[in-house]
């Protein structure tokens, strides 16, 4: 079955059906034909970003993490960017919170072989799905931050080939029918949802749950940072979202940086 992502948003009903939920707290949406980036705009725009939500059909200029360009084809993604004001600091605990929200409306939606991969990539079948950009500000000694998404909806064997990683789109899967309308409404209130979650009861009531899309518990990786690369093994992801990763002989606890997989190696 082809879900159908392809229709347009209304901005004015989107805006309306998330105020409805008295569990989301998003004050503002724009929406943009075409932007630089839905990041760049929010991370530009004044105080207070906590509520405001940019979205856009194509992005000239999209980042991923580590500098990376983010691409996008009119059409192909589900891209936004959402304004967050946390209450204390985060490290890497506010993308894995996100990515479990993304990951909880992809279940709903049927998806299998659901993964997560530490910080803060979703993955299905390995493959990424979507990617998680937080950048922040301080206004004070207040951070605010911008959480932007990028969810591949539509993508052409071309378009997925231009992709230096493996990559995989919704309209590939068999998966229940969905307008990209229900679909943004649908992670937006799931990302206000488990954040609250997150705010009230800390890191420790999310932890469960995102160790069960954990994709590779018990894996040696590869460990980048700074430029350096370690091989080493994931044993667990720490109380506050850290991963803890064994190598020469001993357990670190990694705060940032990336982890790859090492083919042929389980
Ligand atoms: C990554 O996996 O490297 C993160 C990708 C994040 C892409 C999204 S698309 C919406 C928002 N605007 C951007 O420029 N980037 C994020």
């Amino acid at each position: 079955m082809t879900a159908l992502f392809s229709s347009t948003l209304q901005i004015d009903n989107l805006l309306a059906a998330l105020q409805a939920d008295e569990a989301c707290w998003i004050n503002k949406i724009e929406h943009f034909d075409e932007i630089n980036s839905t990041n760049t705009y929010l991370m530009q725009h004044e105080s207070p970003l906590h509520g405001r939500v940019c979205v856009a059909d194509h992005q000239t200029q999209g980042r991923g993490r580590q500098g990376k360009q983010w691409l996008s084809k009119t059409g192909n993604s589900l891209m936004f960017s959402l304004g967050y004001t946390p209450k204390n600091r985060l490290g890497a605990q506010l993308s894995l919170v996100v990515g479990l929200a993304i990951a909880d409306v992809l279940r709903d939606l049927g998806v299998a072989e659901l993964g997560l991969k530490w910080p803060n990539d979703v993955l299905v079948n390995h493959k990424k799905v979507a990617g998680i950009l937080i950048e922040s500000r301080y206004v004070g000694k207040q951070a605010e931050c911008v959480i932007g998404v990028g969810l591949n909806i539509d993508f052409t064997p071309a378009q997925l080939a231009e992709i230096s990683r493996p990559c995989i789109s919704l309209a590939q899967l068999d998966i229940k029918q969905i307008s990209k309308q229900s679909l943004l409404i649908q992670i937006i209130r799931s990302i206000c949802k488990r954040l609250a979650q997150f705010q009230k009861k800390g890191f420790a009531s999310i932890r469960l749950d995102w160790l069960a899309y954990h994709v590779y518990i018990n894996r040696q990786v590869h460990y980048e940072q700074d430029g350096e690369t370690r091989l080493g093994r994931i044993v667990d992801l720490g109380k506050k979202g850290e991963l803890m990763l064994e190598h020469d002989g001993k357990i670190h606890q990694v705060t940032s940086g990336e982890i790859n997989t090492i083919r042929g190696v389980s």
